[in-house]
């Protein structure tokens, strides 16, 4: 009797992760939740995961956390009530995980989307861009705009430098990507940090002077407005590292208002490539972004998704695998080292914003004035 209900419990368990068959698709609901709608990106993207998983036959309902976890869990915890037998998730924090292992329980495939779930050996699969590289492409573009191979610690050059969130692992790869094109220059010279200066995310107590809350603009605006009060008031900063184009933007917004910097702001990074950056960008203010099509990314999302819910082995055109290319520890949770699906970024400058146009990242109104 015990083999015959040891067999039954395997059945059973079997049934629970049983694969969806094309034709299946129809009934099976994908649950996507986006982090926040504050950073516009977002948007884009729960509306493109959408719109490929429909593509694919799929039911699919996207919501938006609002930048808090208790908010996004209890619309994860619906997906799960509603029987979504796939959750594609932007989480906010590591408080996500809890609903994560009852979605394992419930033998529900779960994808990171672009930011890694840590702490969370419950499930398998993270797709983002190579963010190491994103980080890299901004510190090069200081290199660039500021001619960095010329400059000398006779004359030096001034950068001040912010983070992300402390809260997104992402954060840390953008900051240790830019940082390991910088800080030769600064170890030279020729580069001189005004601030706080962790030289990699692992000083975290400097790093944690430097990283802004879930991307709030606000503080960023804020902590550059102290900046110039302070540290930076007795020189003129010729750079700032800026995680990403809304931060970016908050940045120059404060910079502006300084009669120091007006019609000559220093070379300000970004990343996302928002239209609002990119028309910064054509107007010579902010000086650059890393365009990460979120349009591909929401596709090889569904196409992930789609194909683990079939069972069927794991091929994304246009991605690499992270532990293919010496990146394995993008992937690392703190409690498992899941498969991580890496797209390429692109650095945009005011010489190549024909990129987002070309891949129709915007809307046609949008595009028209960037040309
Ligand atoms: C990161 C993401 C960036 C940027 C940032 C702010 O996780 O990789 O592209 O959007 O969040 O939301």
């Amino acid at each position: 009797m015990k083999k015959f209900s040891a067999v039954l419990l395997i059945l059973v368990l079997a049934a629970a992760m049983t694969v969806v068959s094309c034709g299946q698709r129809a009934g099976s609901l994908i649950g996507i939740a986006m982090p926040e709608t504050h950073v516009m990106r977002w948007v884009k993207d729960g509306n493109s995961l959408v719109e490929e998983a429909k593509k694919l036959g799929y039911r699919a309902e996207v919501q938006y956390g609002d930048a808090n976890q208790g908010t996004q869990n209890q619309q994860i915890q619906s997906f799960l009530t509603q029987g979504a037998k796939a959750l594609i998730i932007g989480c906010i924090n590591d408080g996500v995980a809890p609903v994560i292992t009852e979605a394992a329980r419930e033998g529900v495939v779960v994808i990171a989307y672009d930011r890694l779930i840590q702490n969370s050996a419950d499930y398998d699969f993270y797709i983002t861009f190579n963010n190491f590289k994103v980080g890299q492409l901004q510190g090069q573009s200081i290199v660039d705009g500021l001619n960095l191979d010329s400059a000398t610690s006779a004359a030096p050059k001034f950068i001040t430098l912010f983070a992300g969130s402390p809260t997104d692992g992402n954060a840390f790869f953008f900051f240790d990507g830019a940082m390991s094109i910088l800080n030769p220059y600064i170890d030279s010279g020729a580069l001189r940090v005004v601030g706080p200066y962790p030289r990699t995310s692992d000083d975290r107590a400097n790093f944690q002077r430097i990283a802004t809350e879930n991307w709030q603009a606000p503080i960023a605006k804020t902590r550059m407005e102290n900046l110039l009060s302070n540290d930076a008031r007795a020189v003129t900063l010729d750079a700032v590292l800026a995680p990403n184009d809304t931060l970016a933007r908050a940045i120059i917004e404060a910079l502006r208002a300084d009669a120091k910097y007006r019609g000559n702001l220093p070379v300000v990074t970004g990343q996302d490539a928002e239209f609002a950056s990119a028309m910064s960008i054509r107007n010579g203010e902010q000086f650059s972004t890393v365009f990460k099509d979120t349009a591909k990314l929401a596709e090889a999302a569904i196409l992930l998704a789609d194909q683990a819910l079939r069972g069927v082995p794991i091929n994304i055109p246009g991605a690499v695998l992270a532990a293919d290319i010496g990146l394995a520890e993008i992937g690392d949770t703190g409690r498992k080292v899941v498969h991580a699906y890496l797209l390429d970024p692109i650095l945009v400058t005011r010489d190549n914003l024909n990129v987002m146009i070309e891949a129709e990242f915007y809307e046609r109104h949008e595009a028209v004035q960037l040309q």
